[in-house]
């Protein structure tokens, strides 16, 4: 099977020279399909740089990514654009739920940007294993923190994309609901077949996953 993700030697440096980061240094790492990989690393180290090159968000200085066989930085801007909103399920810290929207509006939203069709039985399916739908018609803002997470992640499932790209997506919950999300989000790895890619602080969530990437200056030092 062809991995979901693989980087060639990928660069990214910020600032110039005599005070230039190396927020990712020559990094070639490939990742597996179907599978949850954690990201682990110091503060600096070039986590989220990293992910935010996998799904696009950025452009590379140099090298490749290819994601689920595409190689996305030989794309046009535009078509990078819609390949990210069909292919990639973003998660990160601060939810980015439209406060004025529902639960379900909030799900659908991107979907309908995209002017795909809502397939409603496979949303309700994610709704009920997510335990959202009694929330359902209620305001984003009303919702509890966990709430929120589980809102953003059926969101990122609902769209099907390709790969989930999650950035310490239990970073601001308390402990039992973070456990909550992370059961959640390993149901759609092994329920849905889901390819998961999340950062993680977390030494109990990284040894949840199938797959640890460790991180340092930039650059993968091991993968197990
Ligand atoms: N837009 C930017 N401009 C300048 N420097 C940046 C920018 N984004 C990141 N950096 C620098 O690149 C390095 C890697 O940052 P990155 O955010 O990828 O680290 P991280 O591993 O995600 O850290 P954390 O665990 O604190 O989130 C850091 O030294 C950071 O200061
Ligand atoms: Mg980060």
């Amino acid at each position: 099977m062809k991995p979901i993700a693989q980087t060639i030697d990928l660069v990214k440096y910020y600032g110039k020279e005599g005070n230039l980061v190396k927020a990712v240094d020559h990094t070639s790492v490939t990742i597996e399909r179907g599978k949850f990989t954690a990201i682990v690393g110091r503060s600096g180290s070039g986590k989220s740089t990293l992910l935010h090159l996998l799904g696009g968000l950025d452009r590379p200085d140099s090298g490749k990514v290819f994601i689920d066989g595409d190689d996305i930085y030989a794309m046009k801007e535009n078509e990078l654009a819609r390949f990210r909103r069909q292919k990639v399920g973003f998660v990160f810290q601060d939810y980015n739920l439209l406060n004025s929207l529902n639960v379900w509006e909030n799900i659908v939203l991107p979907i309908g940007l995209d002017n795909r069709k809502v397939e409603k039985d496979f949303i309700m399916d994610i709704v009920e294993s997510i335990g959202l739908k009694e929330k359902l018609h209620t305001r984003a803002d009303k919702l509890s923190g966990g709430q929120m997470q589980r809102t953003a992640i059926a969101r990122a499932l609902a769209a099907r994309p390709a790969v989930i790209l999650a950035d310490e997506p239990t970073g601001n919950l308390d402990s039992r609901t973070e456990l909550e999300v992370m059961a959640l989000l390993k149901k759609c790895v092994s329920h849905y077949g889901q390819s998961l890619i999340m950062i993680t602080h977390d030494e109990t969530i990284a040894q949840m996953a199938d797959t640890v990437c460790v991180i340092e200056d930039g650059k993968v030092v091991a993968a197990e």
